[in-house]
């Protein structure tokens, strides 16, 4: 049975207004376990053996991340909670505080130990707003039982910016600065928030911290594939019958997930990961889900063979014109070219070398673009053109046939 219940655990079990009934399912005792146990440095030794990566979208390895803040100069550090979730399709994370904040607060607290931060935030994206009253009763409640010690948790809310919940990006917005991205190196482990070593985890990466610690590191590793330990939360929205919130061993396939859970019936193609993940043909739902093979922030969007894909494509291409923060030219001017191109061919009034432009497009800004923003882009543009090439030539096609029918 590919489902798991980590992340999930407590998810429509724990009452998620009353630090009691989260006390009753093990709460806090692995943060307990923490701090009169192990030391800091043990903590981080435990998630590293434990192999878990970050589930934000670039599967960073959570320990060595939090390893090298801590061993950075200063005394002030930061932890961050990424929970901005602006990636198209993702909806996991609000699940999970909605259902769980405390452990969500355990997590943080955990890792805020670990790196030795005294204070850490909870960037909350600002459609997510009627969360935030959840998050604080729970960081307040936690604060009155004595968990938190001396730990200061505060919860700062977007604007409403997808590039805001890229790590440098998102930084800047809790400094207040303009929301785009940073020049990298220094990293933020180095170099973060007000210039001091900063650790940026996703909420689902530290809701994995506290079973952890609580169960030890060779359990977590006993889960998974090599490259990919533990589960991962995904959201499944599109053509299946049951859109929702799934929790998978990783290493489960596209199948398990899409067909046999979601109930996909009539796939045609899969958007894995979000606008920064990967277009697919459905072909490929035998692939198995981890980090060595496609994974992304975990969104799954399905389309049936009666969706108009070009027009997707182009409807994505809005999307990323409209969230580039336009500090590098790569990406904003990279992007509105690709909306230009793309909406001409999709309203069927392009040219045979509209298709060549977007391919040399890609590249570039692959190569160029300062943030995975631009860099998103362009992989979306490369599998469309990869997996979709006959869509667009037929589009191509049925444009000389317009124009055909206008010539007099
Ligand atoms: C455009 C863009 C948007 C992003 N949005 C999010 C987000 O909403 N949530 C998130 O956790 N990571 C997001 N990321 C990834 C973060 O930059 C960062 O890698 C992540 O928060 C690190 O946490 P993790 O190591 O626990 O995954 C985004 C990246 C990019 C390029």
């Amino acid at each position: 049975m590919p489902e798991k219940r980590i992340v999930l655990r407590n998810c429509g079990i724990v009452n998620p207004r009353d630090i009691n009934s989260y006390l009753e399912k093990e709460g806090f005792k692995a943060l307990v376990k923490a701090r009169e146990e192990m030391d800091p440095e043990e903590v981080i030794q435990e998630i590293k053996s434990s192999g878990l990566r970050g589930r934000g979208g670039a599967g960073f390895p959570c320990g060595a991340k939090w390893e090298l803040a801590r061993k950075s100069e200063g005394q002030e550090k930061y932890l961050i909670c990424n929970a901005d979730e602006g990636e198209m399709g993702t909806f996991k994370d609000r699940f999970i505080i909605q259902n769980d904040p405390f452990s969500l607060v355990e997590g943080i607290a955990i890792a805020a130990y670990g790196i030795g931060a005294d204070n850490a935030y909870v960037y909350l994206r600002a459609e997510y707003r009627f969360l935030a009253d959840l998050i604080k009763n729970a960081i307040h409640q936690a604060k009155e039982k004595g968990f938190l010690g001396e730990l200061n948790i505060v919860v700062r809310e977007g604007a409403g910016s997808y590039v805001c919940g890229e790590e440098s990006a998102l930084m800047n917005s809790i400094e207040g600065r303009r929301g785009e991205a940073r020049f990298r190196p220094p990293f933020p482990p180095q170099k973060g928030l007000w210039g001091k070593p900063t650790v940026i985890n996703n909420v689902e990466t530290l809701m994995n911290v506290p079973p952890i610690i609580l169960k030890g590191s060779s359990w977590f590793r006993s889960i998974g594939t090599d490259e990919s330990k533990g589960t991962k939360v995904f959201s499944v929205s599109g053509d299946v019958e049951r859109p929702g919130v799934y929790e998978l061993v990783l290493g489960s396939s596209l199948r398990e997930l899409t067909v046999d859970l979601a109930g996909a019936k009539n796939g045609a193609a899969l958007l894995v990961g979000g606008a920064a993940g990967r277009l697919m043909p459905f072909s490929i739902i035998e692939e198995p889900l981890s980090f060595e093979t496609i994974l992304g922030a975990g969104a799954v969007m399905v389309f049936d063979k009666d969706r108009d894909i070009i027009e997707f494509i182009y409807r994505t291409s809005e999307f990323f014109a409209e969230e580039s923060c336009g500090k590098c030219t790569p990406c904003r001017e990279g992007t509105e070219v690709m909306v230009e191109i793309l909406g001409r061919l999709a309203r069927g009034e392009g040219a045979e070398a509209d298709i060549d432009t977007l391919n040399d497009l890609s590249k570039v800004m692959a190569a160029t673009s300062l943030c995975g923003l631009g860099q998103g882009a362009s992989t979306f543009l490369m599998d469309a053109l990869d997996h979709f090439r006959k869509d667009f030539e037929s589009r191509v096609d049925q444009s000389l046939f317009l124009k055909r029918l206008r010539v007099p």
